[in-house]
Parts: C-alpha cells; sequence; structure tokens
C-alpha cells in the first residue's frame, strides 16, 4: 500500500542544513496497522507529513502509494489521491463555528454530490464512529475523545484507503484514548483501511499495531512484528522505551541496597525474560518440580501482544547449587533469556 524509498527530507535552520529524515526505507501492506513510535523529535511528523505531500521530500526519494508515485503527480491527480488519505491530529483541527454534522461534510463540498446523498453519507459516518447523536452539537460541546471520533468521520469521508494518524490520541486521557483505538482497529477491519499510526507511546503501539517502525534523530533504526520488537529490541531507542514501561527494571534500585534482598548461600537472583512466540508451559511451576527448587518472584511483568505473552520474571531461585544450574539450562533450553543478577 505505501513503499517508502531513500526518503530524505532536510530543512534550512538559517545558513544551517538539518537532516530531519535521513534514507528511510519502509514498506507498508495493505490492510497494516503500522506504528512509528520516536521520541520528540525524532522526525515521526515529517515523515507522516511526506507520505501526503504536505512536506516534500528531497530530490530522489521515492514514495508509492497504491501504486502511484507520488512525487510524479501533477497537481490536479496529486488532490484527487489526496482525497484517498485521510489525516487525523492530536489537536482535531476542526472548525469550532461549525455543528459535528457540517464537520464531516466538509470534504464532500464540491464532488457534485447531491446534498441529500452527502447527508447521508455524513450521517452513516457519524454513525460508524457511534456519535449520530451529536451531528447537531458544536464541537466546543464535545469531549476530547468525542471530537476525534467527528475528525475520524470526517477524515473517512471520501472513503480513503489509508489513514494517517499523528498523535491522534496523545490529548486525550487513557479511557477515550483506549476507545479511539478500538475504534481504529474496528475500521481496519470493517473498512480494510491501512492505518499509519504515529506515537510516542508504547502502550499504542501494543494495543493496536502488527507491525512498528522505531525512529530516531531522522533515521528508522528498527523496524519488525510488534511482538518480536518488544521480545528482542535491538535498538537503543525500542530498548529504552521498553525499559520505560516495564517494572522488571525495579530490580536495578534494589540490588543497589542488595542487603534487603537476603539472599542465602546459593541463592540466584534472576531476571528471566520470555522471546518465545509459542512458549504456554508453567515454566516456574514445572522448574520448581524438576529440579526441586523455589523460586520467590519478586517481580513480574507479562503482556499479550497480539495473543502471545512476552515479558518478564524476577525472582531468587533456592535450593542445591546443581540444581539451579540445570534449572537455568533447562529455561536456556525454552529460549528463555536468563539473567543472573547476583548470588547469594
Ligand atoms: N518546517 C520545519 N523547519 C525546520 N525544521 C523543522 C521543520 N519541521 C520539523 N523540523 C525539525 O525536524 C525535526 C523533526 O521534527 P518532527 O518531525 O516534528 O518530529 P516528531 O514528530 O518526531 O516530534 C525537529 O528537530 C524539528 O525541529
Ligand atoms: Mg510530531
Amino acid at each position: 500500500m505505501i513503499k517508502i524509498s531513500n526518503l530524505n527530507k532536510h530543512f534550512y535552520q538559517g545558513n544551517n542544513c538539518f537532516k530531519a529524515l535521513e534514507n528511510i526505507n519502509l514498506h507498508i501492506k495493505p490492510q497494516d496497522i503500522f506504528g512509528i513510535i520516536g521520541f520528540s523529535g525524532a522526525g515521526k511528523s515529517t515523515l507522516v507529513r511526506c507520505l501526503n505531500l504536505l512536506e516534500r521530500p528531497d530530490e530522489g526519494s521515492s514514495i508509492i502509494v497504491d501504486n502511484d508515485e507520488l512525487l510524479s503527480l501533477n497537481e490536479k491527480q496529486l488532490r484527487e489521491k489526496r482525497s484517498k488519505i485521510g489525516f487525523i491530529f492530536q489537536h482535531f483541527n476542526l472548525m469550532p463555528s461549525r455543528n459535528v454534522l457540517d464537520n464531516v461534510l466538509f470534504p464532500l463540498a464540491y464532488k457534485g454530490i447531491k446534498k441529500s446523498q452527502r447527508v447521508k453519507k455524513a450521517l452513516d459516518l457519524l454513525e460508524l464512529v457511534g456519535l449520530s447523536s451529536k451531528a447537531n452539537n458544536y464541537v466546543h460541546e464535545l469531549s476530547g475523545g468525542q471530537k476525534q471520533r467527528v475528525a475520524i468521520a470526517r477524515a473517512l469521508a471520501n472513503d480513503p484507503k489509508i489513514l494517517l494518524c499523528d498523535e491522534a490520541t496523545s490529548a486525550l486521557d487513557p479511557n477515550s484514548t483506549h476507545e479511539i483505538l478500538e475504534l481504529l482497529k474496528t475500521l481496519n477491519q470493517k473498512l480494510k483501511l491501512t492505518i499509519v499510526l504515529i506515537t510516542h507511546e508504547l502502550a499504542v503501539v501494543k494495543q493496536i499495531c502488527n507491525k512498528v517502525a522505531v525512529m530516531e534523530h531522522g533515521q528508522v533504526v528498527e523496524c519488525a512484528d510488534v511482538f518480536d520488537v518488544f521480545a528482542n529490541p535491538s535498538s537503543k531507542a525500542a530498548i529504552s522505551f521498553i525499559n520505560k514501561s516495564s517494572n522488571l527494571n525495579k530490580i536495578d534500585k534494589l540490588l543497589a541496597k542488595s542487603h534487603l534482598l537476603n539472599l542465602q548461600e546459593n541463592d540466584v537472583l534472576v531476571r528471566l525474560l520470555y522471546t518465545d512466540k509459542g512458549i504456554s508451559e508453567p515454566l516456574i511451576s514445572n522448574i520448581s518440580h524438576k529440579f526441586n527448587l523455589i523460586m520467590n518472584i519478586l517481580y513480574a511483568d507479562i503482556e499479550l501482544i497480539n495473543n502471545s505473552p512476552v515479558g518478564g520474571t524476577v525472582g531468587v531461585l533456592s535450593g542445591k547449587q546443581e540444581d539451579i544450574r540445570s534449572a537455568i539450562a533447562y529455561l536456556k533450553a525454552k529460549n528463555v533469556k536468563v539473567e543472573e543478577l547476583l548470588h547469594g
């Protein structure tokens, strides 16, 4: 659906040339919910703005959207193409002086469609986003989540194949965020919509994306299935995002006060990370039985991503030294990453 090759974009800030995007290559398939995550200033918004040429990339870049090279379209073709690419933003960008229905009708004006048909289309869209009852309300009478629903309905008015979302939930509270993301997921399935979702929040990617690209300093530093990035992050940026959201690193603070852990002779403090998609056996229970040891769990953080568990456990293994060695070998053979943090 979208193929980005050798995408570069520089800005001039005074006499200084600043590279906002550097040699980006991405392949987004039909019906992907493709996350692009990065810290502020990474270049995410610039990238997504290039996807409909709101921002013109440098010479030599290529952006193919649904079989058309955007950079070789003329004005008229580009206008037509843009109408097939919906866009929603953090701050909704609705017209405050118009009611909800008029906001959704706006992109349908001048399309040569009869008024009655336009109204029907807009009402259908409002129903699709769960906002039929607010058609006659003004924008300022809506909550943030409702405003974003209006913006989504408006973005879908021309039946786009692609929806670009730039921090679409960043101004919303956690409940509204959850609802908007679930709505996007429903639309992705119902309308076979390809979604590109820009965010600085890992939770957003976890909730709905199947693929994710991690950006840092204008570059894509990692790109894979969401599960794989969580289970085996390779870039500094991805590791930093994951560490911030996991509680498995709380143990690092405790290690500085290791006397509080009160480890006995032979005890081993371990951090286990589950990286295998297929894992379903009760590992900790199994090693306790098989090797006659105890694992005292201090922290655990396990989540389901695309229906597979990922995360880990921190705890103290107590038992005979050779049994602990065997248990650790057993875990490693099951593709569990085992870090021995401290020995008693
Ligand atoms: N129009 C512009 N002129 C100059 N610099 C820009 C412009 N737009 C973005 N930048 C710079 O490009 C970098 C990436 O910005 P942006 O794409 O907005 O990042 P993000 O969305 O990841 O926070 C920032 O350093 C920003 O200052
Ligand atoms: Mg941005």
